[in-house]
């Protein structure tokens, strides 16, 4: 995949970004989302990929924008067609997030080599999230108490300072009681646990794991963000019901049991990945709207080259002559 796309997918996820922030906390997730939906489609056509869908809003008949498989992109210039990628999108994750102002809303978006993304069902997915150093150290099998040992070894601190994520949910209460009684500190979230994944990879953040069951669509997404940044994610299906099953068949997934590792979700060799802050959170702040411009917050990765950058854009409104950036 052509490198030289990252900055047109820097574009997409800003512009999705900066719509749903004029949302934010009016109390109307729907509203947040669609403003990010309808953004991101329009900034996506502009980017010169042959791209489909395989993560997205959800199946044709439930999204009418960003549904799986849906086109792309510019497609074809006079000599012929762009090269076909896959594409991965979350327009808004966390859309309560954003609906009460609250931290860590993004906008997000991976792209790989055709084939190079699991095509998920949106269903439930177990995931288990940690930074490079403790990739090789847990196991989705292992106990929440097993696993905090070996990440606090891993960074060569004490289980009793380690920080764990997990979304605030009535199915997650054993494992909420396991690390408590394991003595590790958490930090409940109401919602992102993509946000989350992506910040335990990154020293420093103080997120040292995400745990739990979220999204699968997120856990692809977070696989993406891991090949970047040298960290790992566990997961596992849940398949609570028959409909799930046959979801994932439909989508080529036999091995309902499987537990997939980074490399197998996103599998791609070169993958990019693009997520704006909307809200204010651990790794970006959110949009800020001045006078005569907008500001936003990225993060833009890919993996061929591989390069991590954090982006600050300051997009000029009108023909200003104010003052534009300011530390
Ligand atoms: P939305 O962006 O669709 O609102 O999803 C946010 C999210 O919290 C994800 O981060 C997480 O993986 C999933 O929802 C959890 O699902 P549930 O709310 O059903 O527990």
């Amino acid at each position: 995949m052509n490198s030289d796309l990252s900055l047109d997918f820097l574009t997409v996820v800003e512009q999705a970004a900066i719509a749903c922030a004029h949302t934010m906390g009016q109390g109307d997730r729907h509203h947040s989302d669609l403003a990010a939906v309808e953004a991101m489609r329009r900034s996506m056509d502009a980017v010169p990929m042959n791209g489909t869908v395989v993560i997205g809003e959800g199946e044709r008949d439930e999204a009418p924008m960003l549904f799986i498989g849906e086109k792309v992109g510019k497609a074809q210039h006079d000599s012929g067609f762009y090269p076909e990628i896959d594409i991965a999108v979350d327009p808004l994750e966390g859309t309560n997030l954003c609906a009460t102002g609250s931290p860590n809303a993004i906008a997000v978006l991976a792209a790989a080599d055709q084939g190079g993304l699991l095509h998920a069902p949106d269903i439930y997915m177990e995931k288990l999230v940690v930074g490079p150093s403790c990739k090789e150290a847990v196991s989705l099998d292992a106990s929440a108490s097993e696993n905090l040992g070996a990440i606090a070894e891993c960074l060569g601190r004490r289980v009793e300072d380690l920080v764990v994520v997990v979304l605030d949910r009535s199915r997650h209460k054993k494992l909420i009681d396991d690390i408590r009684a394991a003595g590790a500190r958490i930090l409940l979230i109401t919602d992102g646990d993509l946000s989350a994944g992506i910040s335990a990879a990154v020293a420093g953040s103080g997120i040292h794991a995400v745990m739990g069951t979220g999204g699968a669509p997120e856990g692809v997404l977070a696989a993406a963000a891991a090949r970047c940044l040298n960290g790992e994610i566990l997961a596992r299906l849940v398949v609570r019901k028959p409909e799930d099953e046959e979801r994932c068949r439909a989508m080529g997934i036999s091995d309902l049991k499987r537990v997939y590792r980074a490399r197998d979700l996103a599998s791609s060799e070169s993958i990019i990945f693009a997520a704006t802050g909307v809200t204010e959170g651990t790794l970006m702040q959110g949009v800020r709207f001045f006078g005569d411009g907008i500001r936003t917050h990225s993060l833009i990765m890919q993996t061929q080259p591989h390069q991590v950058r954090f982006v600050d854009t300051i997009h000029v409104r009108g023909k200003s002559t104010e003052t534009l950036v300011r530390f």
